[in-house]
């Protein structure tokens, strides 16, 4: 059969913590035509430490393109009208990896020591069995925070150090500390550094180095996004900052060359999209904001996924939170474009705590269960659930916290437990929003949302209720993958995707009102507030 012909279609990898997707859009409507998605395996292999295979993710991008394909060949839609190629990642994941032999220098389950703790950390031998994957440090992990702690005693001159070049909080989070970490304790890694054959990069350049060819000629590159979370980059300037990476001892060699967020990086060499160009590239908290087309100073997103990333445009400004956000780079267009800047509030845990209660707790089989459970009971019961398994993000950065579950009684059951689980959620982003109020001095009238977790009703509607503004969603949840989508569109040298919002037709908007009274609202946030505060020292 003859196959229909439509316009333009642009595809996009969104590289999350809990799984990948490949997703093709028309660029016309922003219809999306296909995808598919791979759960992605996180180890725990010690109290703190969480990693991913890099090989794995790898692969499971593969998977998804080609089974994209197939569906679309199923739908009688030619894979040739796909004109480019986006990469939407989860930031901050640290992968350090050997460009002659193209494989991840550092194997999982390595050096026993627990946050805090004074055990010294064990150096993996150089001659050590290397099982059949690497492994990445994962944002979320935590084993660096006697790093941070050794560091943050010799910060030169202020405290501010950091912070005014980078944006960023001396802290677990961003890769510098874990890119530390490798070259303290992986042999691996220290030899591939010396012999000239290490390359560091996020999920982003990993993924583009392997997509562009790997060992024969890889495109080693990041983004001003990615590259904004290391917490090497110079946010001013837009460069590696050399006085960073000596304070971090991180050789400059190592690091990938920064691009803008929408430019031909290179082309697919392998695969059904062979030949097509990669030409855009953002953190996915980033590429949300671009897929909200949140353009102008001032309009918000919150992305619900793994964690939750609440980012206000600040346009060309970088604004400096007195409130716990972090300023990061929002977007540059193309190479020639200007620079946009962001305040971010990010939650650590959000989607995780239902996965955490499917495979930890088992009280539901499957994620989409918990609506089901909470709608049962329509309330917590006075049950509060802190889900501060990393610590706390914005705006405490605590990593003495951990997680809670208190007001218990014996009338508690799994379905109140639910209905906290989601109200956590809330809260957590109620603080952030109220953080990010303060310091942009106007509070937000409406919160625009998107991310897997949308789909959950009950979790709208009580967000809508605990911010007491209303909550817009739109009809289409993958938006981070349409912002890296229409990234690599409009990219010089492709030029499909214009970035108006005519050429966003098939997505249409929902909208949650407050339900309940703000008096209410208030008592149920003042006694959240409460369960934090007993979460935090925790852990010593
Ligand atoms: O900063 C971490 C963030 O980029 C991870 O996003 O979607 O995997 O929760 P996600």
């Amino acid at each position: 059969a003859k196959k229909a012909v439509l316009g333009p279609l642009v595809g996009a990898v969104d590289q999350g913590t809990s799984s990948t997707r490949f997703l093709v859009f028309n660029s016309k409507t922003a219809e999306l035509l296909s995808h598919h998605q791979v759960e992605i395996k996180q180890e725990f292999p010690r109290e703190g430490w969480v990693e991913q295979d890099p090989k794995e993710i790898l692969q499971s991008v593969y998977e998804c393109i080609e089974k994209t394909c197939e569906k679309l060949g199923q739908l009688n839609i030619d894979i040739s009208n796909i004109k480019a190629i986006g990469v939407s990642n989860q930031r901050e994941t640290t992968v350090v990896w050997d460009k002659l032999t193209g494989e991840p220098l550092y194997n999982a389950v390595a050096a026993p020591v627990s946050p805090g703790s004074s055990v010294p950390v064990a150096v993996v031998p150089s001659g050590s069995p290397v099982p059949a994957a690497g492994a990445s440090s994962v944002w979320l992990d935590l084993r660096t925070q006697s790093t941070v702690e050794k560091l943050s005693k010799r910060i030169p001159g202020n405290n501010n150090f950091v912070k005014s070049k980078t944006g960023l909080p001396l802290s677990t989070y961003f890769s510098a500390v874990k890119l530390r970490w490798l070259l303290d304790n992986v042999k691996k890694v220290q030899e591939a550094v010396e012999e000239n054959r290490a390359l560091f990069g996020t999920i982003d350049s990993w993924l583009i180095w392997s997509l562009t060819g790997g060992i024969n000629g890889g495109v080693h590159c990041t983004d001003v996004t990615n590259a904004s979370r290391t917490m090497l980059f110079n946010i001013h300037s837009l460069e590696w900052d050399k006085e960073l990476c000596e304070f971090f001892g991180i050789p400059m060699e190592i690091l990938p060359n920064v691009r803008s967020s929408s430019e031909i990086y290179g082309l697919m060499k392998a695969g059904a999209l062979e030949g097509v160009p990669i030409s855009g590239c953002l953190g996915d908290q980033s590429a949300a904001l671009v897929g909200q087309m949140c353009f102008q100073d001032g309009q918000a997103k919150n992305t619900y996924g793994t964690g939750c990333f609440l980012l206000c445009n600040t346009g060309h400004k970088c604004v400096f939170s007195e409130h716990g956000l972090l300023t990061t780079v929002a977007y540059k267009l193309g190479r020639d474009k200007p620079v946009y800047y962001a305040l971010e509030g990010s939650v650590a845990i959000a989607g995780a705590v239902i996965r955490w209660l499917r495979d930890n707790l088992g009280i539901i089989k499957s994620s989409e269960e918990i609506e089901k459970l909470a709608k049962e009971v329509g309330t917590s019961y006075g049950c509060y659930f802190v889900p501060a398994f990393s610590g706390l993000y914005a705006p405490y950065w605590e990593p003495s916290a951990r997680g809670i579950i208190c007001g218990l009684t014996q009338f508690t059951n799994k379905c109140h437990i639910a209905f906290a689980a989601l109200e956590a959620v809330c809260f957590q982003t109620r603080e952030i929003l109220d953080a990010m109020n303060r310091d942009c001095g106007i509070p937000l009238s409406h919160l625009q949302v998107d991310g897997g977790m949308t789909s959950n009703k009950i979790l709208m509607q009580l967000q809508a209720d605990i911010l007491y503004i209303p909550v817009v969603k739109p009809s289409m949840p993958e938006t981070t993958a349409l912002g890296a989508a229409m990234a690599a569109g409009a990219a010089e040298g492709v030029g499909v995707w214009s970035l108006e919002p005519e050429d966003l037709s098939a997505v249409t908007m929902e909208r949650f009102e407050p339900q309940i009274n703000a008096e209410e609202s208030e008592i149920r946030y003042s006694t959240w507030k409460k369960a934090v505060m007993k979460s935090i020292g925790w852990v010593t």
